[in-house]
């Protein structure tokens, strides 16, 4: 069977990365009998260096005529890439957001988990560790202030900037029904956060799950605050199954969940929308101070190309095979230098590549 997917590479340490995903996916096609069609995409920081914008009409094209697309990382150092001299909507960071919302990509799934052989990198207190975490924080992702009109004006000689947090109904129910379709495939808990003592938008966020809860009376549902999440998350991880929230918060709050499992390098995420397609990246950034030394840790990118034959192109069983190699792979003392430490073996970004490839 062959499938068709779009690979962005992108900016920083994105296309060694993506490399090294591209590898493992191929042992895994010959190991499970697939065959992977790539179509590479130029997007971000590489797309403004050829064409001048971030995210052309054409890129959209070639994603959305794939089964889904795998991504590196876009963007640069804002002191000193050129790209950051370019108005905010021309920047690469603009192309991210044009094609999530191009291909309606609207729920983020971002996984939180505290692997044993991981557990001396947790930044948290023994006692809090001991206990481990297994999380997914479900992030809306093409509305509410990201997505909002904002402007900036001077009146009377003071500069102004606005931003509007805007949801309606439809994009509050249809992330809660993935939200709480996921878990139905966890452990049935849906924790939803939002600022629902202040913002509007939270009170209806609130209301509208309650009303999509009355349809999973198997899942447990519990709301939180965004300030004491930020606090929980620390506290006491382990009581989190699936976080669901909107934009900005899953954005800080999902950078603090990675934090805490030890380092940014092994977090995976997909973005889907209603069908099966999705893109699939790492949660963390193109990292441009590390970029083409092969120190860079691809294991975000190879679970999030695990995910994407999960998800996208129903193919579970390879999935689990690139999942149980990277276990295998820390079990067995490989490190990058993220997360090594001693008594482990240090290892650059293709021999870990190299490492599981040979483990699926
Ligand atoms: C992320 C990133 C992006 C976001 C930026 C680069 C626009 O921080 O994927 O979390 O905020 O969504
Ligand atoms: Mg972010």
């Amino acid at each position: 069977m062959k499938h068709r997917i779009g690979v962005i590479p992108g900016d920083g340490i994105g296309p060694e990365i993506v490399r090294e995903a591209q590898k493992v996916l191929d042992a895994a096609g010959k190991k499970y009998d697939f065959e992977l069609d790539y179509t590479e995409i130029l997007m971000g920081g590489a797309s403004i260096d050829v064409h001048g914008v971030p995210l052309t009409d054409e890129a959209i094209e070639t994603a959305k005529s794939g089964e889904a697309v795998l991504m590196g990382s876009i963007g640069g150092d804002a002191k000193t890439s050129p790209w950051y001299q370019l108005p905010p909507n021309r920047r690469p960071e603009a192309g991210l957001l044009g094609i999530r919302k191009a291909l309606n990509l609207f729920a983020n799934l971002r996984p939180a988990y505290l692997y044993e052989e991981l557990r001396a990198a947790c930044p948290l207190r023994e006692d809090i560790s001991a206990a481990g975490f297994d999380m997914l924080i479900m992030r809306e992702l093409t509305g509410g202030l990201y997505f909002g009109e904002r402007h900036t004006v001077t009146e009377n000689g003071l500069r102004k900037a606005v931003d509007t947090l805007e949801y309606n109904e439809n994009e509050i129910r249809r992330i809660a029904v993935k939200g709480f379709d996921i878990a139905r495939k966890r452990r049935h808990k849906v924790c939803s956060v939002d600022k629902a003592n202040v913002l509007d938008s939270s009170r209806l966020w609130r209301a509208v799950v309650e009303e999509v809860a009355r349809d999973y009376p198997d899942v447990e549902l519990s709301h939180m605050l965004v300030d004491n999440c930020a606090m929980q998350l620390v506290k006491d991880p382990a009581q989190f199954d699936v976080i669901l929230t909107e934009n900005m918060f899953g954005d800080i709050l999902s950078d603090e969940a990675s934090m805490v499992t030890g380092s940014i390098g092994m977090l995976s995420s997909a973005s889907l929308n209603e069908t099966k397609f999705g893109l699939y990246e790492p949660s963390h950034g193109s990292a441009p101070d590390i970029a083409g030394q092969n120190i860079a840790n691809p294991i975000a990118t190879i679970l999030s190309a695990a995910m994407m034959l999960r998800y996208s192109l129903d193919l579970d069983e390879a999935a689990d095979a690139v999942e149980a190699a990277v276990r295998k792979v820390l079990a067995d003392g490989y490190r990058t230098a993220d997360i090594w430490s001693e008594g482990c073996m240090k290892v650059g970004t293709i021999q870990m590549g190299d490492l599981i490839a040979e483990r699926v």
